[in-house]
């Protein structure tokens, strides 16, 4: 059976005491379950102090970008490898933001696929149709280039590695989330997908998030689609009540 996951994507918010503090209460609230993950995304400089706060709890934590490269002249970048020395063993990748307001593409986004796999890491990989893919009825064809073009390119091996998150970009933010059919329409035919390229075992055992305006008060409802694996929370995870009712939602 596919472990739960609710992972919250921080963004760039919480400086050091706040992120002491966020943790703090998240980990008084929450309730260890066995077939559940709990992560967070803090920003680069907080991430060694959240791996500390969170010790003796079973919250993961993770990075919310990565770069390329394994090393060598990329001034103010981070690696998988001295992510890894902090204790960081998750990266998100190919967040719409990053997509939108950082450039990366296609083929910078499997190099960073590639290079933190290479690393022993997990990789949590966003993608999604922004408001005009959607009204034009693109959507299903947009994000199934955006998993052939950098998730497809990985061995069987590699993509055991790969937790995908489904962010439509209207929903980002915004208050508006895609409807219980649209996502469950969406996760059904990621798993189709998955099912087609590397067989339906590993299909079935792929976790798939939703993200988009996930809050307190819609989660049962996302959450309740079959092909849900759990989600992608931004707003929403800077509050520890509500982060943890969207936790136990799922
Ligand atoms: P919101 O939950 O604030 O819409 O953000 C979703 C997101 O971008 C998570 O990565």
């Amino acid at each position: 059976m596919r472990k739960k996951i609710i992972a919250g994507n921080w963004k760039m918010n919480n400086n050091k005491s706040e992120t002491k503090q966020l943790i703090s209460s998240i980990n008084n609230l929450l309730k260890f379950r066995d077939n559940l993950r709990v992560i967070i995304a803090p920003s680069f400089t907080n991430l060694e102090s959240a791996v500390g706060y969170s010790s003796d709890s079973f919250i993961e934590v993770s990075s919310q970008n990565v770069h390329h490269k394994t090393s060598g002249a990329y001034t103010g970048e981070v690696s998988a490898a001295m992510l890894l020395s902090i204790g960081i063993n998750i990266a998100i990748i190919g967040h719409s933001e990053r997509r939108e307001y950082f450039n990366e593409d296609e083929l910078l986004l499997f190099e960073k696929v590639k290079t933190t796999l290479d690393n022993g890491m997990e990789v949590i990989f966003c993608f999604g149709e922004n408001i005009n893919e959607r009204r034009a009825n693109k959507h299903f064809d947009v994000v199934s280039s955006q998993i052939k073009n950098v998730l497809f390119k990985l061995k069987d091996s590699e993509f055991k590695k790969i937790i995908l998150a489904y962010e439509p970009v209207w929903a980002i933010g915004t208050g508006e989330t895609a409807n219980p059919t649209q996502i469950q329409e969406m996760h059904s035919h990621i798993r189709k997908l998955i099912a087609a390229k590397y067989g339906n075992k590993l299909s079935q055992s792929t976790p798939i998030l939703y993200g988009g305006s996930v809050k307190s008060n819609n989660a049962v409802e996302i959450f309740s689609n079959k092909d849900v694996d759990g989600g992608l929370i931004g707003g929403a995870s800077l509050n520890s009540e509500d982060f943890i009712n969207i936790i136990n939602s799922i």
